[in-house]
């Protein structure tokens, strides 16, 4: 059985359908879902999904809290789903090549510094981008360079709100995210 890990600061929509895929599996399991965020509602749904949880502060991930709770729960892979906070670099030799980030826009295009949640929308609404997408990729110490595994892109319509673009990219990550975990892990 290969244990994952799934870090999210918010809502926790891409977590669940990881949770939901996994469920059966005999291979993989969802073993932790942890937060830095105590009221993310991340970790309601793990509850629902009987999946143990774990907070932590920013001053605690960087002190080796998280990485110790990873060693202790012998956790294979890190799924990162939507987790704001720059993962140390210590964490990140910790999983070489066995932490995968989700990116709401096409990499290289709309990443770096400030690019996360609506924030990527708003840009690619403004550039009038005619498609965007999601990017899956692994993370090494520097967070952005890690080997893209897979690209999967959207149309956007000259009337498509930035919620528009959040929601058809939410649809694509739904889709593709929790398969491309189960290629990977099991590669
Ligand atoms: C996703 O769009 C993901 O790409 C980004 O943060 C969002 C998280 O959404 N990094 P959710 O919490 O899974 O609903």
């Amino acid at each position: 059985m290969k244990r994952l890990a799934i870090l999210a600061s918010g809502s926790g929509s891409n977590a669940e359908k990881i949770m939901e895929y996994f469920q059966s599996s005999k291979t993989v399991e969802v073993a932790l879902v942890a937060s830095n965020k105590a009221d993310a509602f991340v970790l309601e749904r793990a509850r629902k999904f009987n999946v143990p949880t774990f907070t932590f502060s920013r001053k605690e991930m960087d002190a080796g809290l998280l990485q110790a709770k990873l060693d202790e729960e012998k956790i294979d892979w890190v799924i990162l789903a939507g987790f704001l906070l720059k993962i140390p670099v210590e964490l990140t030799r910790a999983f070489p090549d066995r932490m995968v980030n989700i990116h709401p826009a096409l990499l290289p295009k709309y990443g770096g510094k400030g690019m996360y949640g609506m924030h990527v929308h708003e840009a690619v609404k403004a550039a009038g981008e005619k498609e965007t997408g999601i990017t899956i990729h692994l993370v090494n110490e520097n967070y952005d360079e890690g080997r893209i595994v897979f690209q999967a892109s959207t149309t956007v319509e000259p009337e498509d709100s930035p919620e528009d673009i959040a929601q058809k990219i939410h649809k694509l990550e739904h889709e593709h995210f929790p398969r491309v975990i189960e290629e990977l892990v099991e590669a």
